[in-house]
């Protein structure tokens, strides 16, 4: 290997490793680990590392290559030992999409069926919201947990969502922030070490992706979210995680509501036995799909929901976290309704327009430092395939500042398309990749 013990070998080091893929060759495992670790501890230009970034976007990586990348990356932190746990532990991680709150109601169900759920979570970065900021919305709630409590919270609720801490994979913290302004975060293999590497030092046992397809996800055509999915299904499987994955269907927001506190109260009533089909149905087939993965494929989660044990959970996760799970959640001082110019049915909803919406309205950042409103959103009053009248509201607008109301406005038209007939069905569960 190059001696890289001195700055000018290592500039040259560098950009041997830019040039090898910007040529389209193969980086060597001592390349990759090196690059990692030279980055990790600053030693890497960012602007040699957003070079190096879109070569890789642009010519790809070899699987070997992409697991050796994620090796480095979890190499560069710590990896947590759950061991201690005496229930198995599954995870479940989503590619990201508009209106997702599936890990709220989620991680208490799985938990009341007898897994320990550890959910290192993230904040929003775009239209995509971030589970942390909507149960940041939970007056009293917080984020941030000790390793120590983290296990200790696992132990005896069996659920956990937390951020996670600084040194989880602190190569791809660095890594996603560069990719974030440079225009590289959607490379199948930079996203699959990205989210791979922090689901495998997070230490659980079992995972289950969710990667969404269609206009509010990463990916938006199928072909190229089955290759994530493959992708990172085999890097878990060869850390020893057993990693499955459902495609699931991102055309239309999930449920009807898309904003932070709003989401939370969706999760309450699926946990209360209601909410939208939608929301129930993906919940129970991901719940599926993890107890299946945690070796307990015996059990019944719609039985657990029904009975209200997942929501005895999710109090108890809500409350040991410093939340108050019964205190009202914030309402927006300014309200807007979109309504109907005419009698049909909702023949789709675009799940990108109403996710940059909610964003713009307040409910997400532009910048990782950004504030978000915990009351701001949109609210659905009619899904797809639902009747409407002329007069009849599609959409609600939620905000602190009314202007934030009048600057989306203008981009909503058409969000909502209304036909004479009622829409296809569509499958919400495309695909399992195993
Ligand atoms: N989420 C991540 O954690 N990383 C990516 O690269 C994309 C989504």
């Amino acid at each position: 290997m190059t001696d890289l013990s001195n700055d000018k070998t290592k500039i040259a080091g560098v950009v041997d490793v830019i040039r090898a893929k910007r040529d389209g060759g193969r980086l060597t495992d001592d390349q990759i680990d090196w690059t990692i670790a030279a980055y990790t501890r600053g030693e890497i230009a960012d602007e040699q590392m957003s070079a190096l970034a879109m070569a890789i976007l642009l010519r790809g990586m070899e699987a070997g290559e992409i697991a050796r990348w994620t090796a480095a990356m979890i190499a560069s932190g710590e990896r947590l030992d759950l061991s201690s746990v005496a229930r198995p532990t599954v995870d479940k991680h989503s590619t990201g999409g508009v209106g997702d709150k599936i890990t709220l109601p989620l991680t208490p169900l799985v938990a009341a069926c007898g897994a320990a759920v550890p959910q290192l979570s993230g904040r929003g970065l775009g239209h995509t919201g971030g589970t942390l900021d909507k149960l940041e919305s939970i007056p009293g709630w917080r984020a941030g947990l000790s390793n120590a409590q983290f296990v200790r919270q696992l132990t005896e609720v069996g659920a956990v969502i937390c951020a996670a801490g600084d040194e989880l994979a602190p190569a791809d913290r660095k890594l996603y922030a560069l990719r974030d302004v440079t225009g590289t975060v959607e490379a199948i293999p930079l996203i699959a070490s990205s989210i791979m590497s922090k689901k495998i030092a997070e230490g659980t046992g079992a995972l289950v992706l969710d990667v969404k397809v269609g206009t509010g996800a990463f990916m938006s055509a199928m072909a190229q979210a089955r290759e994530l999915a493959r992708t990172m299904v085999d890097l878990g499987t060869a850390h020893g995680v057993r990693t499955t994955a459902l495609l699931t269907d991102m055309s239309t927001p999930l449920g009807r509501t898309v904003g932070n506190a709003v989401e939370v109260a969706e999760a309450v009533e699926v946990l209360a036995g209601g909410g939208p089909s939608d929301v129930v149905e993906l919940t129970l087939a991901l719940a599926r799909e993890m107890l299946d993965a945690a070796g307990l494929p015996d059990a019944d989660p719609a039985a657990a929901l029904g009975a209200g044990r997942a929501m005895d959970t999710w109090r108890a996760m809500i409350a040991a976290q410093g939340g108050d799970p019964l205190a009202p959640l914030p309402v927006a001082a300014e309200a807007e309704l979109i309504r109907a110019d005419r009698d049909g049915y909702v023949a789709g909803a675009d799940a990108r327009a109403i996710g940059v919406a909610a964003w713009r309205l307040g409910a997400g950042r532009a910048r990782k430092e950004d504030p978000v409103s915990a009351a701001a959103g949109v609210v659905l009053h009619r899904r797809p395939g639902e009747p409407v009248r002329a007069g009849d509201p599609l959409l609600e607008l939620r905000a602190d500042d009314p202007r934030r109301i009048a600057d989306v406005l203008p981009y909503l038209a058409g969000t909502v398309e209304l036909a004479e007939e009622p829409p296809p069905a569509r499958d919400l569960v495309l695909e399992r990749v195993g």
